[in-house]
């Protein structure tokens, strides 16, 4: 099918911005409207990504570690997810050196942009000056005619927060980001961890098809089938589609933040893939130690 039949999927955001300009607080804010809009009904489970539902169905999913450094472990690793960057700029302090680098990384991806300045309950607040450094660094903002939202918000009085939802989602919609949910699922680790009773557990995030109990993967030099998937709150659910979180259960050990996951048909498959990239990271690892 074309790509433009393909079904829409929700917007995969990361939080930018300078040292203590509020991206975790900002986080933690609009974690907290998925819980008050009742999306969570077990315990909350740390995937590294939740996902917040928009009054009318939409979803937006947020990737959980701010920062560049996870951004660009990811894309390093050539798993480019992030669709939309949230540049927090702190009302009172205004555009800092990490603002400018966050800057550069959004640009440097062709990552789209909308812009929070945070912060504006504090006395000191001067959004306007925010908005005309802003516009020195070059950024197209709306009210000069370009396409880059910017959004007043209090992380900690937890106001604009429906604003900056509603920005996010009129971009996201602008891009028209559809995926082929009826290929094999492809997906992204975005963290993974070791549980007493239950074994390897990874959080991923999928990118295209759906993945499902019984699924054989492979990930890396690791192979395994899809035992469970539970979703951010904590319950299993019988698949997840593209843009959804989702915790793996069935991994024969532990793969790595941005490693690949690759949904195929049948476990002697898995198994020989994995071999065969294992042999040939052994090969490159006898190669280097010669010369
Ligand atoms: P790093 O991860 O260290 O770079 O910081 P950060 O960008 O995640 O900022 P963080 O959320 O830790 O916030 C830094 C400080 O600013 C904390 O003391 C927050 O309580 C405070 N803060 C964050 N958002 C707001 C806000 O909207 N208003 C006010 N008044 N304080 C805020
Ligand atoms: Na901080
Ligand atoms: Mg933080």
């Amino acid at each position: 099918a074309a790509a433009s039949s393909w079904p829409k999927r929700p917007p995969i955001i990361t939080v930018m911005g300078h040292v203590d300009h509020g991206k975790t607080s900002l986080l933690d804010a609009l974690r907290s409207t998925s819980v008050a809009a009742g999306e969570a009904g077990g315990i909350t489970q740390h995937l590294g990504a939740f996902v917040v539902r928009m009054p009318g169905g939409a979803e937006l999913t947020f990737l959980d570690t701010p920062g560049h450094a996870a951004f660009s472990a990811m894309r390093s690793r050539g798993a480019a997810v992030t669709d939309i960057v949230i540049l927090v700029v702190a009302a009172d302090d205004g555009v800092m050196p990490q603002t400018r680098e966050a800057l550069a990384h959004a640009r440097e991806a062709k990552v789209a942009i909308v812009v929070a300045i945070n912060k504006c309950d504090k006395p000191g607040a001067d959004p306007a000056r925010v908005r005309r450094q802003l516009l020195e660094e070059g950024l197209e903002l709306e009210e000069v005619g370009g396409d880059v939202q910017v959004v007043e918000v209090s992380a900690t009085a937890r106001q604009g927060l429906q604003s900056l939802e509603e920005a996010l989602l009129l971009q996201a919609d602008l891009m028209d980001l559809r995926a082929d949910v009826t290929r094999e699922a492809e997906a992204v680790v975005l963290e993974a961890r070791q549980d007493k009773g239950q074994g390897p557990l990874a959080s991923v995030l999928v990118k295209c098809g759906q993945l499902a109990p019984g699924t054989h993967l492979v990930v890396g030099q690791l192979w395994g089938k899809v035992r469970a998937l539970r979703d951010p709150s904590g319950r299993l659910v019988t698949s997840a589609g593209p843009a959804q979180p989702v915790e793996v259960l069935g991994l024969k050990g532990l793969p790595e933040t941005g490693d690949e996951v690759l949904a195929v048909a049948t476990e002697e498959r898995a198994r020989r893939i994995a071999e065969g990239r294992a042999a040939q990271a052994e090969a490159r690892r006898r190669e280097s130690t010669v010369m």
